[in-house]
């Protein structure tokens, strides 16, 4: 393989920089590569000599060498012909080769969704360092050493310094932009985060979320429910239902967690929303005094409310992605689906 492919290159260089001064050069040109007894035709015999393990590989080479030959041959081709006809040098009006347009990955469109969603409602965006410390990871949002939801979420550590980390939730961000800002204060704040989990289809050691916060003078819990009831139907429709469901976030109190009508099976049960009709989107609630104390926010005067969801999770549910590995693959054929988003 690698002996052919180094012929073939060779070969690849003479054809770019052929350049026919005449139609004889041409036609000397295609007898050589494309001719009954020509290169490609000769490489393309050697190929009951590359082992089988390698033939599609090879194979693919071989046909990319083709075309380009081919597609050498058939410009001048045109050219002469044009020039015949024409008497001009070239024909401007010929068809320019494609070039392959990229597109944007699924979790950055639905990211920019999520964004420009809540901009619209007056959030700007803000972001911090993917490496953190353990006060804006852990300590500032009320999760003191030895707090046993730090378990929750399985840590990278850096070796090098045992204060450092991977940030495990985009809440640090919340804790950056206290530190900076003072109320009122309206954000959304996207970013990767890292785990210490095993790689499988609904985990993955790397994954991305979307932090809220929203502080000022009277921020109820009214307010959250509404902002998230407004994502919810610009995200998903107008036709879905929300549900909250108590829980707990050491950084929040009340906690909800909060789940939409199955946008799969609208409710009725399906293997998304594990035939419960309903799917789980974010974790939510008032921002906790302690946290705004932590930033010399006084929570007698000022309250909050904060959320966090994971864009794998909202990408899942609107497109239907039942495997998380499929994000990092970078497997053409999944992406090219998006490329018009
Ligand atoms: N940080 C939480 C997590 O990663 C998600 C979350 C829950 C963020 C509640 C919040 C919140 O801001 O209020 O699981």
């Amino acid at each position: 393989m690698d002996q052919l492919d180094q012929q073939i290159r060779s070969y690849e260089e003479e054809i770019n920089s052929f350049q026919p001064n005449d139609a004889n050069e041409l036609e000397a040109f295609r007898i050589r590569f494309l001719g009954t007894k020509g290169i490609v035709k000769q490489i393309f015999g050697a190929m009951k000599d590359v082992p089988a393990d390698q033939k599609k590989e090879a194979g693919q080479r071989l046909n990319a060498f083709k075309q380009l030959a081919e597609a050498r041959h058939a410009s001048f081709l045109h050219l002469q012909k044009s020039t015949k006809s024409k008497d001009t040098t070239q024909d401007l009006t010929l068809p320019g080769t494609p070039v392959p347009r990229g597109g944007r990955h699924p979790l950055r469109v639905v990211e920019n969704q999520i964004v420009s969603l809540f901009e619209k409602l007056g959030f700007s965006v803000a972001s911090g360092p993917e490496i953190e410390d353990d006060w804006h990871n852990f300590g500032s949002m009320n999760l003191p050493e030895h707090h046993p939801a730090r378990d929750m979420q399985d840590t990278f550590y850096i070796s090098k310094n045992p204060d450092w980390l991977l940030r495990t939730h985009s809440s640090s961000i919340q804790a950056r932009v206290m530190e900076s800002e003072k109320p009122p204060i309206r954000v959304i704040c996207p970013g990767r985060v890292y785990r210490n989990e095993t790689i499988s289809a609904r985990a993955h050691c790397f994954f991305h979320q979307c932090e809220g916060l929203y502080i000022d003078k009277n921020v109820s819990f009214a307010d959250l429910k509404q902002t998230l009831y407004y994502f919810v139907t610009e995200m998903f429709g107008a036709n879905t239902r929300v549900r909250f469901r108590p829980s707990y976030f050491p950084f929040t109190e009340p906690s909800a967690e909060m789940d939409i009508s199955c946008t799969v099976c609208g409710g009725s049960g399906c293997s998304l929303c594990k035939h419960t009709g309903w799917v789980e989107i974010l974790g939510c609630g008032m921002v906790h005094p302690n946290v705004l104390r932590n930033f010399n926010i006084d929570p007698d005067v000022y309250t909050g409310f904060a959320f966090g969801m994971g864009v794998e999770r909202i990408t899942q549910v609107k497109f239907q992605v039942n495997d998380l590995r499929l994000y990092s693959q970078n497997d053409i054929r999944f992406l090219r689906q998006f490329e018009s988003l």
